[in-house]
Order: C-alpha cells, then structure tokens, then sequence
C-alpha cells in the first residue's frame, strides 16, 4: 500500500472517531486509575505464576491460604435457615438489636452511655458505609471546621471518603519511617496545633497500614490534648480482636475516650474480625450530651441514609445478631478472632526469623512490635516492584503487607524475595 494511501486511510478512521466522540455523552471521561489497595487483587489474579502471593487486601486467610469461613458464622447461618425468616426492608436504622449490641461490643456491656440513652446508632454498609454516614452527617451538621485530620499515612479510602462527602482533609504525623514506629512527638505537635473545633480521625486499634498503635499511657495523652483542644474525635474501629486477640482490650481507646468526657463518633465494621467481608455488617454512632439530643441526630441520620441507600442489606447483620446474642455462639467467637489473631501473631515471627536466616542484616523487629493485620515494612516503591515483577508476590506500592495472607507454606518464599529485593 502506497504511504499516500495509507495515511488517507488513517485520517479516515480518526475522523471516524472523532465523529463517534464527538456524538459520545462521555468522550470526556478519562481512564481511572485502579483502586491502591483492591487493585493488587485484580493484577494477582491474573498472574499464572503458581507461587504467586497475595498480600494487597487485608482479607484474611487460613494457614492454607485459603479464604476463611468462621465456625461461629455458619453455626448463624443454620440457626437462621431454621427460622425461615422474611425479607422484608429492613428499617432506615438497620435492625436495632444489630444496633444495641455493636454499640455494647464497643462501649462495653455496662456502658453509662447506653443506659442513658445518650448513643445514636445506625447500621452501616460494612467500615466504609459506615464511615461514609458520618462523614456526610458532619459535613451537613458538624458546628466547627468542616475539616478532618487523618493521621499520616492512613488507610488509602480514608481520604476519598471524607472528600466524596464534602469535607476537607488535612493530616496530622502518626508513622516515623526512621523507627518504623509511633512518632508520638510528632502526633502530639501537630495535633496541639489543629484550630479547635476541627475533626481528628483516630484509628481505634489495628492502625493500617502501619500496624502502629500507640500505647495506653500515650492514648491518655492524645484523649487530653484532644479534649484540651475541643477537637472533635472520630474513631474508626475496623480491627476489634485483630490486634491483640481481646475484643476489650481492643476497644480501650474508644473507651477511654468516652470515660474522659469525650463525646465521640464511631464506625465499626465486622469484615475482619467476624470475617463477614461481602457481607457488609457495620455500624455508625455518635454520642450525644442527652436522649433528647441523640434522637435528635438519629432522625437526621436517617434522613442521609434514606437519600443514599434507603435501608441497609439484612443478612449480615442477622448474622452479627445471631452470635453477639447468643452466649454459646458468642465465646466460640471470641476463641475464633483470637486464633485468628494468634495465627498472625505467629507468621510475623516466622517472617522476621526467616529474613535473618536468609542473611538479611536489616532491623526487621518492627515486624514482631507492629500488631493487626498489616506490617509495614519499610520496602520502597521500587522494591515492591521488584517482588512483584521478579516474584508475583502483590502488595500496595507503599511497602504495606498484609499479614492475613502470609502462611507457614509462603513464609519461606516471602522471606527470600524480600530480602533479594532489599539487600
Ligand atoms: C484493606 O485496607 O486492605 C482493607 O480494609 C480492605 C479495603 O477495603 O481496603
């Protein structure tokens, strides 16, 4: 073919194109980027390497690798199968038993809060739902700065929540990369100079990526500045057992918080640590300073939803009913999240010990001193690259792993790749 009649050809097919574009609704609309932390799972599914890794979402997994179903969760099911139930809507609330006992398994069973009445309580879509309730109710009502600080680094949809609902984000230092620990310092200092009246984001226990938590004498520290600042506290509790296999212990912030006056917001959500993922089980609440004012809330809420999703989906929270209700199924769960965590526990220490069996002479003790689901490793962009490419093994480009996915037949491999890369 003539060059002549070739580039006629070309120029023919653009100006077809253009035409289609033009007549196009969304000819604008450019490409998205895949998501930070779901995206890793779609490229490791398509990787054929039979020794491939998937350390992206934390999901957790068996020591087979395998996704996990809890026995607590499917003894639920059955009961829920023999009660044959409807599927009517559920209310705009969501149901309230869900609502009573998630805001017991996070204030506690004796909670003043509670008993007063003080608690607006909704069911959410999962942590993210839930989340995204409250960041629209205080971009409609919060009296203050319409600004949120979340720690630095925070979970990668943190920031697209608060923004989608109108609010402005603004961070606070959290992670030192020098220590691979708690810049608690840091926290204090920007945290003292956050204008009052302003959101602060907390991550209740389990703080992902870093796995960084601080401890109870710090988190005392953090609830006086908070309050000294009259800055407006919003937990995100996402990890309730992960972190230290004790649903109490793990909730200690969240308490303390409530116990030095603090009038708090709280997401939860029950894909971790009832590993009820796709079920979408969360819950939102906000603490009011009377019944009076917490109805009030609630009724405001409701309104958000409504307009968002109507009502929530039933099953999940059934279930989450069905075991915080039942005393039988209640302590085989509690043992659960505990193996749960235990086994995590359990494959840091084999990592750790792994790379300095490999030869690795870098400090890898944050491994172990970090808790929850994710390690944050301290490898650099390149570095995840190079295990990706060399290795198949998937994780966020910000060097976070997820510890759910690492077990005693991968650790080995894992720890060999990672010190290649890193050597
Ligand atoms: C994670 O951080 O990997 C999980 O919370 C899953 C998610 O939705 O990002």
């Amino acid at each position: 073919m003539s060059l002549k009649k070739s580039t006629s050809i070309l120029q023919n097919k653009n100006a077809i194109t253009y035409a289609q574009r033009a007549n196009s609704w969304w000819s604008g609309v450019q490409m998205g980027p895949p998501d930070v932390i779901l995206g890793v799972t779609e490229a490791y599914k398509r990787d054929s390497n039979p020794k491939k890794i998937n350390l992206g979402a934390g999901a957790y997994r068996d020591d087979e690798g395998k996704p996990y179903v809890l026995s607590c969760v499917r003894k639920a099911e059955e009961k829920l199968r023999s009660k044959n139930l409807d599927k009517e809507y559920a209310p705009i609330t969501g149901s309230a038993d869900f609502c009573k006992l998630s805001i017991e398994l996070a204030l506690g069973d004796n909670s003043d809060q509670i008993a007063n009445g003080l608690n607006a309580t909704v069911q959410g879509i999962s942590g993210t739902g839930s989340l995204r309730i409250g960041a629209a109710f205080l971009n409609g009502f919060f009296p203050g700065n319409k600004v949120v600080y979340l720690p630095t680094p925070s979970w990668g949809n943190h920031i697209p929540i608060f923004k989608h609902s109108g609010l402005d984000v603004k961070s606070y230092r959290y992670y030192d990369p020098k220590t691979c620990g708690l810049d608690f310092a840091g926290a204090l200092d920007d945290i003292s100079k956050i204008p009052e009246k302003s959101i602060v984001l907390l991550h209740a226990c389990a703080h992902n990526p870093t796995g960084v938590d601080p401890s109870k004498e710090q988190w005392a520290e953090l609830s006086q500045l908070i309050k000294k600042k009259n800055l407006f506290p919003f937990f995100d509790l996402a990890y309730q057992g992960f972190a230290t296999g004790n649903v109490d212990n793990d909730a200690f912030a969240v308490c303390l918080f409530v116990k030095d006056g603090h009038k708090i917001a709280l997401a939860q959500s029950y894909a971790k640590n009832m590993g009820l993922y796709g079920e979408r089980a969360g819950a939102f609440s906000i603490l009011g300073e009377s019944n009076d004012e917490a109805e009030r809330v609630l009724s405001q809420i409701k309104i958000l939803i409504r307009a968002l999703y109507s009502n929530p989906p039933i099953n999940g929270a059934r279930l989450v009913t069905e075991i915080l209700g039942d005393a039988q199924l209640r302590s085989e769960w509690l043992q659960e999240v505990k193996g749960m965590a235990d086994r995590i526990i359990s494959v840091r220490t084999k990592l750790r010990d792994n790379l300095k069996k490999e030869g690795s002479t870098k400090n890898w003790e944050h491994i172990t001193n970090q808790i929850g689901m994710f390690c944050f490793t301290g490898m650099n962009a390149q570095q995840v690259e190079r295990l990706t490419k060399d290795f198949s093994i998937y994780l966020t480009k910000d060097g976070r792993i997820s510890m759910a996915g690492v077990t005693s037949k991968n650790v080995d491999y894992l720890a060999h790749a990672m010190h290649e890369v890193t050597k």
